[in-house]
C-alpha cells in the first residue's frame, strides 16, 4: 500500500518525506486555506520535496475553465496530479487529461457507481472519502470494498486512494481490502508506528543494556 500525506503543511511533509515512507501528497482547497500560503507557491514547494504525485485541485466547476486551471497547474512540476471533482464536467476533464498522459485524482467520491465513472474516465486515482461517510452513520469502508470488487471485475487500472482517513483502523481495514493508497493526515501516519508495548519493551531493553556497561560505537 502506498502512503500519501493529506496536508499542505510543508514542514510536516518535509519531516515525513525524510522517513522514506512517503509516496505522495494530496491537498485540497481547505488544506491550502489552512496553510495560509499562495496556492501555486506551496504546490511548487511540495512538489520539490516529494518525488511522487502531488495532487493539486482545480476550483472551476465547468470543463473549459478546469482545463485552463489544469494547464497552469501542470506547468509547476512533472509530478503534479490534477485533482478534479466527481461531476460530469470533472470526469470530462479527467478523460481529456489522462488521454494526454497527465495524472489525475477524481475526488469527493461517495458511491461505487461514481468510482466506476472515474475509472471509465481513465482516472489515475479515485478518492473515496471514508471518514465523511462514517460521520453520517454509513460504514465508509463498505464503499472501499465495493470499489475494489468492481475494479477487479473489470481490470480497471485506476488506483483506489482512500481519503478522509481519521484513524489507524481505517488504514488497517483499507489494507485488508487491498486499497492501493491511503492519504493520511500527518498525525495518523505517525500513529501507525505507535504501540505502548513497543515503548515498554524498548525501555526494558535499554535499562538492561545500561547494566552491561557496553557501547556499540
Ligand atoms: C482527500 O484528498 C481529501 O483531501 C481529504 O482526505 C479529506 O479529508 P477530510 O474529510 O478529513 O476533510
Amino acid at each position: 500500500m502506498k502512503f500519501f500525506v493529506d496536508t499542505a503543511d510543508v514542514a510536516q511533509i518535509r519531516e515525513l518525506a525524510e522517513t522514506g515512507l512517503l509516496d505522495g501528497v494530496t491537498t485540497n482547497p481547505s488544506l491550502i486555506a489552512k496553510s495560509g500560503r499562495n496556492f501555486l507557491e506551496v504546490i511548487a514547494e511540495i512538489a520539490s520535496i516529494v518525488d511522487g504525485p502531488v495532487s493539486a485541485e482545480v476550483v472551476a466547476m465547468d470543463h473549459e475553465t478546469q482545463m485552463k486551471e489544469a494547464e497552469k497547474l501542470i506547468q509547476i512540476a512533472s509530478n503534479i496530479c490534477i485533482k478534479l471533482p466527481l461531476t460530469l464536467d470533472g470526469l470530462k476533464t479527467c478523460k481529456k487529461l489522462t488521454d494526454r498522459g497527465i495524472q489525475t485524482n477524481v475526488t469527493l467520491c461517495f458511491t461505487a457507481n461514481q468510482a466506476l465513472l472515474a475509472a471509465k474516465a481513465g482516472a489515475t486515482f479515485v478518492s473515496p472519502f471514508v471518514g465523511r461517510h462514517d460521520d453520517v452513520s454509513w460504514n465508509g469502508m463498505d464503499l472501499i470494498d465495493d470499489i475494489r470488487t468492481i475494479y477487479d471485475n473489470y481490470g480497471f487500472d485506476t488506483e483506489i486512494l482512500v481519503a478522509s482517513v481519521r484513524h489507524p483502523v481505517h488504514v488497517l481495514e483499507a489494507a485488508k481490502i487491498g486499497a492501493d493508497v491511503c492519504t493520511l493526515p500527518p498525525d495518523v501516519l505517525k500513529k501507525l508506528a505507535n504501540h505502548p508495548l513497543t515503548d515498554n519493551g524498548l525501555k526494558a531493553f535499554l535499562a538492561d543494556w545500561e547494566k552491561t556497561g557496553q557501547s556499540i560505537l
